[in-house]
């Protein structure tokens, strides 16, 4: 059995550099780390040299020598392969294992991720250490775990060398067989882009004003996914043939241009994620306005994990302040953040949580990056917080195993997210709504999660939920829509908001009335539609008694079927009258078509209108500052309230509850003190 995530227990682990520290630290380090609490440490992810100091000469002396204590010590180790920092002999020898900018000028030794997915030189030298590290460490005893590379895509997620043009080159000609074909996808006819000889056909390279054909952009994103999966792949792949059964194969964070449904599928056990709340308050991009969310904003990226693994891992939690010597600069947790947000990690599914880092570096690009101890390595407050939040973890340790719980999803699907980045239109409604709906569902404690709709999703994985929001369907992939169909046929509400369904799978608009394919499921036609004017003033929306602001986009709809009808319309500017909501019964459910983007207020009633609002409220009456979130194991249910603000807040329990935390049993008002948590058994 994993000696993660196993349903047993909520533990904790830190991220741990050997190399960076002199040998005499290491046992007491690990006896410290042991008292409070902390059972896992995470190592070796940047450390080729200490194993392949030149090309071919291999010495494992180092680390066995500190695993040798580890084991010792009963300590668990999660191996990191050291893919994300190729060695100076490497990149010096092997530049095409580089990765390049844009015009082709490559990125140099000095900082890290300044390789390529696709040089053969790369994947050959990085398949011979992976298989050194797992064929050597694989076996040890206190060995559970792999983390392949670091961060797959953070820093950078668009690669350039000549490696990734050759190949994007291979990928196409796999994917469209023939020029005709291709030229045909990417509308090359436009502005006299047609190919004739496939040795001109590019990755994106240096354009006028750096725009560059769409449908290309599309294949491009795909192909680094496709270039990102294979990569892990290959890592995971060499991995299982040397670890213990039980040891699992995972890889931290979540990027940009990744598949991740797909990545999980081929190589990973689970995912694991790397949180930190604190860029909420980075002092280079401080953002005044969004004062009541900041670091609750991080539930939107645990929200994205857990869409890949229902119960993961936190590789890194926050556990200082932020900080490299070029930037990113942000205060220390304040007493009780280290907690809260451990908490939220631990609410929204993560059953270990790993503090980044033990120790804060004394040099490099990182050595603001604080960890838990600072660099005197003496104790701290920030060390004790973590030893009470071993002890708080005791109290809760039946919440291990169980799931979170939403009745309301919200649908995304890759090809488009790619989409919404290349395309401006699609972009400016899609990170409005995704950003209201979130918000408006974490405001009014109405528990969410998003579902990425992918080949191997089922009817029964959408029947969960009472309620799907599909916000900007653009780009419609026909192999979903009979299990949206189905869904709904058996009773589920689907929504699905403006621009949908105007452009096929290449990324070009359709000749066909709109909703395009989407029409059979909405059952309305939209003849015109516009960008909302900058002079219209608000345009306002009226849905029964409700009233609230359209925001950015004015899709004009018209019921056309017997079983569609308008119920919500435009009172403002030239549309005025004209319908901005249809519903149309499908089966025993409904289909919902918002001709906006999402506002805060338009999600909010979308929520209370379709009956799905505040699920928890015959329990509690929280204010919106608060978050609620639910973990159910076994019928039972595990409600974590979530202070973020510094100031005491109450809130009211309308039944009497246990609270895990305290052991007490409590009832009416609440009092939670500045970023408290409270457990609730329900
Ligand atoms: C993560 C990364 C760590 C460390 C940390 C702080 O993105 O995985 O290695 O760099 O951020 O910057």
């Amino acid at each position: 059995m994993s000696k993660l995530l196993n349903g047993n227990e909520i533990s904790l682990g830190t991220c741990y550099y050997p190399e960076h520290w002199d040998k005499s630290l290491w046992r007491e380090d690990l006896e410290r780390m042991q008292k409070v609490g902390i059972k896992t440490i995470r190592i070796a992810e940047f450390a080729w040299s200490k194993v392949e100091p030149t090309e071919g000469s291999f010495t494992y002396e180092f680390f066995d020598e500190f695993l040798d204590i580890a084991d010792e010590m009963n300590m668990r180790v999660i191996m990191g392969t050291p893919t994300a920092t190729p060695p100076a002999w490497l990149t010096s020898k092997y530049p095409d294992a580089l990765n390049a900018r844009k015009d082709g000028t490559l990125f140099r030794h000095g900082m890290r991720r300044h390789y390529n997915y696709n040089s053969e030189n790369y994947k050959r030298l990085s398949s011979i250490i992976v298989e050194k590290f797992a064929k050597h460490y694989g076996k040890r005893k206190c060995v559970i775990g792999w983390q392949i590379d670091n961060e797959i895509n953070c820093e950078i997620a668009e690669f350039y060398s000549e490696s990734d043009d050759m190949a994007f080159n291979q990928f196409l000609q796999d994917k469209y067989k023939t020029l005709d074909a291709l030229n045909d996808a990417w509308g090359t006819v436009f502005w006299n882009q047609t190919y004739t000889e496939w040795e001109q056909v590019h990755i994106p390279r240096t354009t006028v004003q750096g725009t560059v054909n769409p449908h290309q952009t599309l294949d491009y994103y795909r192909f680094i996914s496709d270039s990102a999966c294979k990569w892990v792949r290959m890592q995971a792949d060499i991995i299982r043939k040397y670890k213990k059964e039980e040891d699992f194969v995972t890889t931290n964070g979540i990027f940009g241009h990744v598949d991740y449904q797909r990545m999980r599928d081929e190589s990973l056990d689970f995912i694991t994620y790397d949180s930190y709340p604190n860029f909420a308050y980075i002092l280079d991009g401080y953002d005044k306005d969004d004062s009541s969310f900041r670091d609750r904003k991080w539930s939107r990226n645990l929200t994205e994990t857990r869409a890949i693994s229902p119960i993961f891992g936190i590789m890194e939690q926050q556990s200082g302040a932020n900080g490299w010597n070029t930037g990113m600069a942000a205060p220390t947790p304040r007493p009780g953040q280290i907690t809260l947000w451990t908490m939220q990690s631990i609410a929204h599914g993560a059953d270990f949580i790993s503090y980044f880092r033990w120790r804060t570096a004394i040099f490099g690009t990182e050595m603001y990056w604080h960890g838990i101890l600072d660099y005197s390595g003496r104790d701290n407050r920030r060390l004790k917080e973590i030893s009470d939040i071993y002890d708080k973890l005791g109290k809760i340790s039946e919440v291990a195993g169980s799931t979170y719980v939403a009745k309301v999803a919200v649908l995304k699907d890759y090809d488009n997210i790619f989409d919404s980045e290349l395309d401006v239109w699609h972009e400016n409604v899609e990170e409005k709504s995704q950003d209201a709906i979130f918000k408006a569902a974490q405001r009014s404690h109405t528990p969410i999660d998003y579902v990425y709709l992918t080949e191997s999703i089922t009817e029964k994985d959408l029947l969960k939920y009472e309620l799907l929001i599909y916000p900007h369907m653009t780009m419609v992939n026909e192999s979903f829509l009979p299990i949206l169909e189905e869904y709904v046929q058996d009773g589920g509400k689907l929504v699905i908001g403006c621009r949908s369904g105007y452009k096929d799978m290449e990324g070009k608009c359709t000749m066909d009335y709109l909703p395009g394919k989407l029409k059979s499921l909405t059952g309305n036609d939209i003849p015109e539609y516009t960008a909302i004017s900058p002079d219209a003033g608000d345009v306002y929306i009226k849905w029964g008694k409700d009233e609230f602001k359209a925001s950015s986009f004015a899709d004009q709809l018209f019921a056309c079927t017997s079983t569609a009808k308008v119920v919500g319309s435009y009172e403002d500017d030239y549309y005025e009258g004209f319908g901005a909501i249809t519903e149309n019964k499908l089966g025993n459910g409904y289909v919902y078509y918002y001709g906006s983007a999402f506002s805060e207020e338009a999600a909010f009633v979308f929520l209370k209108n379709l009956g799905v609002i505040d699920p928890f409220n015959e329990y509690f009456d929280i204010p919106d500052e608060m978050e609620l979130a639910v973990r159910e194991k076994n019928g039972d249910k595990y409600a974590f309230v979530l202070n973020y603000q510094r100031k005491v807040q109450n809130m009211w329990l309308k039944k009497e509850l246990k609270e895990l935390l305290s052991g007490s049993i409590e009832t009416e008002e609440v009092i939670m003190q500045g970023y408290e948590v409270k457990i609730f058994k329900l």
